[in-house]
């Protein structure tokens, strides 16, 4: 695992001041990395019964849609205000430099389905609580809470439900 920890870039200041950032796109531009990245994550979910995966905007669109590609199920948007284009459900939530919102279609499930939701990065959790908050207001069963990556000082996974969240690359 650390070949895979090391190809992710630090970057200073981005995107203020103080924030040392971990740039992930030099994984996911790296054929054999990516691949063994997605097949390592998937692996851990093939034979649970999962139903749908959901993805966050933007860099969870990336793990997210492998990996239903990989379980055979659809993959469900969770994204910024705005570009969804049904009734939709919102929250706003802190994030390590800021505040956003996102979206999630009313009907986005079959009530009980049994759900992943994917993202790239765990920083300090507002995003994943929030989306797990809209899953579950939308009637479906958070399975787990998946990432390529976890800033683990951050303590983010102390917001997300306990026993419910998993990453493949701790720092
Ligand atoms: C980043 C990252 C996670 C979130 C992690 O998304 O992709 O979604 O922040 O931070 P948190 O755990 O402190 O909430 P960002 O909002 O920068 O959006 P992007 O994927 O569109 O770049
Ligand atoms: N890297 C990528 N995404 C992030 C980070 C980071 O360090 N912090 C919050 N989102």
């Amino acid at each position: 695992m650390e070949d895979l920890k090391n190809i992710i870039r630090d970057i200073n200041d981005f995107p203020k001041k103080g924030i040392v950032f971990k740039d992930i796109t030099t994984l996911l531009s790296d054929g054999k990395s990516f691949h063994r990245m997605i097949d390592l994550i998937a692996h851990r979910y093939i034979g649970m019964k999962i139903d749908q995966v959901v993805g966050v905007e933007a860099r969870g669109f990336i793990l997210g849609s492998a990996l239903a590609y990989k379980l055979g199920t659809g993959i469900t948007l969770v994204r910024k205000p705005g570009k969804l284009p049904f009734r939709t459900l919102r929250k706003t939530y802190d994030l390590e430099y800021g505040t956003d919102t996102l979206e999630i279609h009313e009907d986005a499930f079959v009530a009980g389905s049994r759900v992943i939701i994917a993202d790239d990065l765990l920083a300090t959790g507002g995003t994943m609580a929030a989306v797990v908050d809209l899953v579950r207001e939308c009637g479906a069963e958070v399975v787990e809470c998946t990432f390529m990556a976890e800033l683990e000082f951050l303590e983010g996974r102390k917001r997300l439900p306990d026993g419910k969240v998993y990453s493949l690359l701790k720092f």
